[in-house]
């Protein structure tokens, strides 16, 4: 991959987050302000997911989460919503082999009933052909919705406990079940175009991380923008309860 057009050395790499997770926000709007079609808006929006993929890996974040599409993001317009799953797929054709020569490992979280069968197939081939991969983790949220994920995790817990599989259903057993079972929790989240909520992304994994709002529609979010995202990060003093 081509380095990003950015000079990030300066970063102390220590300080860098490990897992940034990314509430890509703001597609829609950026398209009206030039008076495109919100399509227009979430194909720029894609170009710019490519760059700070790029930039994640380039920098030594260990995991880069986007969040591509919400459960609640089936109330959009049909034409919207094949439009994003549409872009879903391109994306993943194109990039694909630079995932893989990036050494990154794809995973997609969310739950595949609604998704159209291309769109599971294409998930499906970049998590098999990546899954080897050493390098960053780039796991993408598409009909993903925490609470439910919550729901089912304490919902097989308890039918794990109730059948005698496990002594008691505590923190440990309930992770197990969580769609991100096995990746760290964000320490950061970039939320993208002014809103500044949280719209059912990892209401539990992110219980402590550092949140980041920017008013940036996504479409801009360009790697200089992220960089200072970064930044901001590594100045935060992280206390966690006690007092340093
Ligand atoms: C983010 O942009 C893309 C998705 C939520 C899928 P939006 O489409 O939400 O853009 P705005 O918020 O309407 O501007
Ligand atoms: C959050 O954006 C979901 C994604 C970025 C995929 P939305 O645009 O759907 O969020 P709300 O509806 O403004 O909270
Ligand atoms: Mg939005």
């Amino acid at each position: 991959m081509a380095k990003a057009n950015v000079d990030f050395s300066a970063i102390d790499r220590e300080k860098l987050p490990k897992h940034v997770a990314i509430i890509m926000d703001g597609n829609g709007r950026w398209a009206k302000k030039r008076m495109m079609p919100r399509s227009f808006g979430h194909r720029a929006g894609m170009e710019r997911v490519k760059d700070i993929v790029r930039m994640s890996s380039d920098i030594g974040i260990s995991a880069l989460t986007l969040y591509a599409f919400s459960t609640e993001n089936w109330k959009r317009p049909k034409e919207e919503v094949g439009v994003l799953m549409s872009l879903l797929i391109e994306y993943l054709r194109r990039e694909l082999g630079e995932l893989l020569k990036e050494g990154v490992r794809f995973r997609f979280v969310g739950m595949r009933d609604r998704l159209p069968a291309e769109v599971q197939s294409i998930l499906d081939e970049a998590m098999e052909s990546t899954k080897d991969n050493t390098g960053m983790d780039l796991c993408v949220l598409v009909n993903y919705g925490s609470r439910a994920e919550i729901v089912e995790a304490a919902r097989l817990a308890a039918e794990e406990y109730a059948a005698g599989k496990i002594s008691e259903v505590n923190a440990e057993e309930f992770e197990k079940h969580l769609m991100t079972a096995g990746l760290p929790d964000p320490d950061f989240v970039i939320r993208t175009s002014g809103e500044q909520r949280i719209s059912n992304l990892l209401l539990y994994q992110i219980a402590y991380a550092e949140l980041y709002f920017t008013d940036v529609a996504w479409p801009d979010f360009d790697e200089k923008e992220y960089l200072a995202a970064l930044q901001q990060f590594a100045g935060r003093n992280r206390r966690f309860g006690d007092i340093k």
